[in-house]
């Protein structure tokens, strides 16, 4: 069985110092905010593929929440959590407490973010906020465990930009990217996916759909349209549908050079986000 950190005082008090976690130094880290799913689990399938010791931490991060409700209703069963991260090859489960995270005597820092997360218009103009509290966190949470790789899903691509951009700056582990877990039917794997009801479940498979429509399109305006018009048709409200340069998230003229598209979009009040590679053409 994995350990499964215990805390007191004085080992809360040796985490504010940034020594807590340092046993574990050198191995591989997957962050996340727990309700794991398959696509979880395939990170630390990956992870475990990648060097020890593989360290999960789950903790919702109420920093990173733009939207009360959606913070509330985030599920929260550390005990099941812990049981499927080591099912899947984790070594140290960790579920840390707020107070571990954010100490009262110790200001964590917010890093400046670097330009993918502030320009593109993408989550950081949906969400505002929520990257501050993503890199907030992250950093934090790098400098507690101090892993020598950190694993990420593609899913939210443009989180994986930014903790990429924050690395190349200011240091820190190597980053994994695993590609994003499907359903059978293209859907994104998420934790949110449990709130759709059965009928909406069913209309979530137009964000994959339209996201294949666009890597079939001949110029990135065109993706761009049948997006909208797929994802409209479905009874989704976008909120963007674009595609963009893979790793700066800027516009982009044509699929000369690698490029994303990159879909935000409401169904029965859950937003689904994903995004998927265009072809290069040559
Ligand atoms: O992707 C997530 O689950 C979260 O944003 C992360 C990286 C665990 C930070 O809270």
């Amino acid at each position: 069985m994995a350990d499964r950190l215990i805390y007191d005082d004085e080992f809360v008090a040796r985490l504010t110092e940034n020594a807590g976690l340092k046993a574990f130094s050198g191995g591989v880290f997957v962050p996340t905010m727990g309700g794991l799913h398959e696509g979880h689990l395939e990170l630390v399938r990956a992870a475990k593929g990648l060097g020890d010791p593989v360290v999960v931490s789950v903790f919702v991060n109420p920093d990173q929440f733009n939207d009360q409700a959606d913070f509330e209703g985030y599920p929260r069963r550390f005990e099941a959590d812990a049981a499927l991260a080591e099912s899947a090859g984790a070594d140290v489960v960790w579920g840390p407490s707020e107070r571990d995270i954010y100490p009262d005597a110790f200001e964590v820092p917010t890093p400046d973010l670097p330009r993918v997360g502030t320009e593109p218009g993408l989550e950081e103009a949906h969400r505002p906020g929520h990257f501050a509290g993503v890199a907030r966190v992250v950093r934090r949470l790098f400098d507690l465990v101090q892993p020598e790789v950190a694993v990420f899903g593609e899913k939210d691509w443009q989180q994986l930009q930014l903790v990429q951009a924050m690395v190349d700056r200011d240091g820190g582990p190597r980053i994994h990217a695993v590609p994003t877990s499907r359903e059978a039917d293209g859907l994104a794997r998420s934790s949110r996916n449990e709130r759709l009801s059965q009928a909406a479940r069913r209309k979530a498979r137009a964000v994959y759909l339209a996201l294949q429509a666009a890597a079939a399109a001949n110029h990135p305006s065109t993706a761009e349209k049948m997006m909208r018009e797929a994802l409209e048709s479905h009874g989704l409200e976008v909120e963007y549908a674009v595609v963009r340069s893979s790793t700066g998230l800027r516009p982009v003229d044509d699929f000369s050079r690698p490029s994303r598209a990159l879909v935000a979009a409401w169904l029965d009040g859950v937003r689904l986000i994903d995004n998927l590679p265009m072809p290069v053409w040559t």
